[in-house]
């Protein structure tokens, strides 16, 4: 049989327990987690950096490769402004209190986003947390900031023309592969396993390109009530499925048997 895609290109889950290498959650139910307590939305933004610390501190222990976190949509710019800026301030505040935590567990911190829209000492600060951990070698702890799939794709695009402009790539190169090298997530692999969390099923414009062949994985709890047990289960569930990548079941099968 002649077929376009060899078996080389199945990202089969790497690691050999079927952990997932990268993780990306969509951290939703902030707001409706503090109007449940009759207090204010920003209060459940609050409690949710306490939920991001423990998932993030669960994924370093547990040798998971990469961690994406949606913060703040390209969307989000709708919302009140009291309650954007204090989503900036929280920001800015929580990661200048992280970079201790982040060198100790070894975590290597990337900000993927429009970083241009926010101040000039946010983007300073992001730069300088970005630097310091650099070094480290363990969790790479990708924050989505002012992110959007469609924006990736378009920042993409606009620099892949700019090159062919140039000249430095034929038209013909522009293939998968190209596009995924010019998308703010160059050199990580792709999500194996997307959560939710908020009881919402759906993608609210995250990682469109590089959730092509990822797992879903939803829950009702919100935000700031997410824990390791939780995550356990997504963990769970996506270890018992079985990832196709559109061959049959029984290929899949032999493939695994093969080594
Ligand atoms: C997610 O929680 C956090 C951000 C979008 C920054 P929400 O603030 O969306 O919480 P709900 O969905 O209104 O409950
Ligand atoms: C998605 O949540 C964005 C983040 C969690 C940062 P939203 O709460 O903004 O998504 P929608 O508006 O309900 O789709
Ligand atoms: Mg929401």
């Amino acid at each position: 049989m002649s077929h376009a895609m060899s078996n080389e290109s199945i990202n089969f889950p790497a690691t050999d327990n079927g952990n997932p290498r990268h993780i990306a959650i969509i951290m939703d139910g902030n707001g409706r987690w503090a109007q449940r307590r009759l207090m204010p939305r920003v209060m459940g933004h609050r409690s949710g950096v306490k939920a991001v610390r423990k998932t993030v501190e669960h994924c370093a222990r547990n040798n998971i490769e990469v961690l994406s976190l949606f913060a703040f949509s390209s969307e989000n710019w709708r919302r009140p402004l009291d309650e954007v800026s204090l989503l900036m301030d929280l920001f800015m505040a929580t990661l200048q209190a992280e970079i201790d935590n982040m060198m100790e567990n070894n975590i290597r911190l990337l900000v993927i986003g429009d970083k241009s829209a926010f101040s000039e000492k946010l983007q300073e600060r992001i730069r300088l947390a970005e630097a310091a951990t650099a070094v480290n070698t363990g969790l790479t702890l990708v924050i989505a900031a002012n992110y959007g799939g469609r924006w990736d794709i378009a920042q993409a695009a606009r620099r892949i023309a700019h090159s062919v402009r140039l000249g430095e790539i034929g038209e013909q190169e522009v293939s998968e592969a190209l596009i995924s090298r010019y998308l703010v997530t160059d050199g990580l692999p792709e999500p194996d396993l997307f959560i939710r969390t908020g009881g919402e099923e759906r993608i609210s414009n995250f990682l469109l390109w590089q959730l092509a062949y990822t797992e879903f994985y939803f829950t009702d709890l919100l935000w700031p009530d997410f824990d390791e047990k939780e995550l356990g289960r997504a963990i769970d569930s996506f270890k018992k499925r079985q990832r196709r990548f559109g061959f049959t079941g029984d290929q899949i099968q032999e493939k695994k048997m093969s080594g």
